[in-house]
């Protein structure tokens, strides 16, 4: 496929190494211009574009920046892009004192549907439970154990598959996380986040993700966050991901 990712920090240049590595070719942009991504395309096998050519003439479009930058990319941005395109949010929404909450978000729309209003698009939500370091180092193929799954949630069918068969390329379980609505199951602050699990942990996690707590589960899991020590590693996170959630 041809692939276009917007978003060239850690999960966007994961991705496309990922990718690319299994013959996708990836356009990375971020929103200073190629140049400024020149040599981390390089090293992951992309193009370096601007993010209006990321989404031109591409099959499917991940956007891997900051939630509430969604809001930033022109809203005209897909007007010339077929409806055939998919477009993944691997993002994660993160409250911020000094930008402002997103109202919608944490009233409790979710993420992706908010993202989704953002752009005049559907999307599909997938990438944003695994760290970029697990997605890096911990590809395994199907059938072995200890494959972690990446739940994908959407509202049709076609895109939702596409992507799980991306995931499946890459060394990863898709898994059928339910429509965009049901997709706060995903987010941060429920068991399916960032716990490294494979499919029917994954499942179950989905299942008895709680909306309500989960605000004060993600405050526990920054809370505990805070205390490691600076040279943390990823697995230092899913570990705290997984006792905070007693998984
Ligand atoms: N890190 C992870 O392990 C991980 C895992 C899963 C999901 N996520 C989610 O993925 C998103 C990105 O996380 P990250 O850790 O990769 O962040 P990051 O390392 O800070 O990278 C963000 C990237 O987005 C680009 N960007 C920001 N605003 C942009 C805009 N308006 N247009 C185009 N590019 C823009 C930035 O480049 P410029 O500033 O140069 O434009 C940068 O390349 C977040 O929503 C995060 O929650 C992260």
């Amino acid at each position: 496929m041809k692939i276009g990712i917007i978003g060239a920090g850690q999960i966007g240049s994961a991705l496309s190494r990922k990718l690319s590595a299994v013959g996708h070719t990836v356009f990375l942009a971020n929103s200073r211009g190629p140049e400024t991504i020149r040599q981390i395309a390089d090293e992951t096998g992309a193009s370096a574009v601007t993010v209006a050519e990321a989404v031109e003439d591409v099959d499917l479009v991940i956007i891997a920046v900051p939630e509430r930058n969604v809001a930033v990319l022109s809203e005209k941005l897909f007007d010339c892009v077929s409806a055939d395109v998919v477009i993944v949010d691997a993002g994660n929404y993160s409250p911020s004192l000094s930008e402002g909450p997103i109202v919608e978000i944490e009233g409790g729309t979710p993420e992706s549907q908010w993202v989704s209003q953002q752009l005049g698009r559907p999307v599909v939500k997938a990438f944003n439970t695994i760290l970029a370091d697990s997605l890096s180092a911990k590809g395994k193929a199907a059938g072995m154990e200890g494959r972690i799954a990446i739940p994908v949630a959407g509202d049709e069918p076609r895109p939702k598959q596409i992507v799980i068969d991306l995931i499946g390329s890459i060394g990863f379980e898709g898994v059928d996380a339910g429509t965009i609505a049901e997709s706060w199951r995903q987010q941060p602050g429920t068991p399916a986040c960032c716990s490294d699990l494979e499919a029917d942990d994954l499942r179950r996690a989905l299942s008895r993700a709680d909306k309500a707590r989960a605000p004060e589960l993600l405050a526990l899991i920054f809370e505990k966050m805070g205390q490691l020590s600076p040279s943390f590693t990823g697995d230092d996170l899913v570990n705290i991901n997984r006792s905070v959630h007693g998984l």
